[in-house]
């Protein structure tokens, strides 16, 4: 099982961005964390961060052929990415939405995501954890080869 993962803006600021929000492991810490989680299932992990909208949807072009699966948190891009939206559901990539904080519980204009109806679940307000439980949800699935 291949696993592309992909995290959005400001992400890469993990550790000193809101560490009572989005906890004090960095975005280095957090990628080392999922691909020894899916390494123990035998999965292999691709992990990127982008700022940049076209950016996120060149990644997922490039890499959607390698794929089985994606993990994405779209972070900001959640909230109002109709092309990131429409990427994911053009690539046909069974795709698990991510995030970190519980966005259901913050401010409202968090609580909306354009991503979810493309994605087969959400995982949120664990932490590092809700990353985890999507890669599982992923080996639950069957890759291209339907293994
Ligand atoms: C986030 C939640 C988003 O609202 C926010 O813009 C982020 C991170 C999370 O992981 O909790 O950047 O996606």
């Amino acid at each position: 099982m291949n696993l592309l993962v992909i995290h959005g803006p400001n992400l890469h600021l993990l550790g000193r961005r809101d560490p009572e929000i989005y906890g004090s492991a960095t975005l280095k810490e957090l990628n080392a964390a999922i691909k020894k989680h899916a390494a123990a299932s035998g999965a292999r992990v691709r992990a990127f961060q982008s700022n940049s909208e076209g950016e996120i949807i060149d990644l997922l072009t490039a890499n959607a052929s390698w794929a089985d699966a994606l993990v994405i948190n779209p972070a900001a891009y959640t909230h109002y990415s109709y092309a990131i939206r429409d990427a994911v559901e053009a690539l046909s990539l069974p795709a698990v939405e991510v995030h970190l904080s519980d966005i259901s519980k913050r401010e409202p204009f968090r609580r909306v995501s354009v991503i979810k109806p493309v994605c087969l679940a959400q995982f949120k307000g664990e932490g590092p954890t809700s990353y985890f439980k999507a890669v599982d949800y992923c080996l639950g699935l069957k890759n291209k080869k339907g293994e």
